[in-house]
């Protein structure tokens, strides 16, 4: 998977992307990411890419011309075309459905926005996909896409190792995780639970899903399917 990423803080996408998980998946060449200064793509002699809002009022405005211009560009980098994300609050709600849909992009482009938003003609000519990790404004779009990337890619197969399974993820079947104990089994006075030592394998599974079940309907009743 090829994932471009559009900022005007491009360097903020290094250090995670190098790291741990998606670290190992950029040298397993499962992913390729490719980070862009949209400054690079301004129509000013002073790498402006936004001005004040028509109409009045506080902040700044990305314009659409800059934006533009560098996707346009961006995208005509490889053949492959990409499948285009806009990171937005007033976007669709992220979630491990939309991660797994993801996972099966052979390319995805995604533009960060920082100050009060973009020029709404950017939507009408690039006709992108508006996506939000959450119902909270963040001081701009790139920890989003970082977070997007991060859930999309580990489901990329072969990314995790096999001791890393993924068949029985929380969300997948509308279940939070069950509680989890290793060594000591006795800590700070607290046990762990007597059963998971007593090598019954369907007592033990048994316990593990009513765990995760009261889990969830007391922390997620909204996901919770009876
Ligand atoms: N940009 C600012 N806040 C955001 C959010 N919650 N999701 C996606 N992009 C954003």
């Amino acid at each position: 998977m090829r994932i471009d990423l559009l900022s005007i803080f491009p360097k903020m996408f290094a250090p995670i992307l190098n790291e741990s998980i998606l670290g190992i998946a950029q040298k397993k060449e499962l992913v390729e990411f490719f980070s862009h200064d949209i400054r690079d793509w301004s129509d000013n002699k002073h790498n402006k890419i936004d001005d004040k809002p028509f109409g009045g009022g506080p902040g700044m405005v990305m314009k659409a011309g800059p934006i533009v211009t560098a996707v346009e560009a961006v995208e005509k980098m490889d053949d492959i075309p990409s499948r285009l994300l806009v990171m937005s609050p007033q976007g669709k709600r992220f979630d491990q459905k939309m991660a797994r849909e993801l996972s099966t992009e052979k390319r995805i482009c995604i533009i960060c926005g920082r100050y009060e938003g973009f020029d709404e003609r950017i939507f009408e000519v690039l006709e992108p996909e508006e996506v939000s990790i959450g119902d909270y404004v963040l001081t701009g779009g790139e920890l989003a896409a970082l977070t997007i990337a991060d859930a999309v890619v580990r489901l990329i197969p072969g990314v995790l190792g096999s001791g890393d399974s993924l068949e029985s993820e929380s969300f997948d079947n509308g279940l939070l995780d069950f509680p989890q104990y290793t060594q000591p089994f006795e800590w700070r006075g607290i046990k762990a639970p007597e059963i998971l030592r007593s090598g019954n394998h369907a007592l033990i599974e048994k316990w593990r899903r009513e765990k995760a079940i009261e889990k969830t309907k007391a922390r997620r009743p909204d996901i919770f399917k009876d």
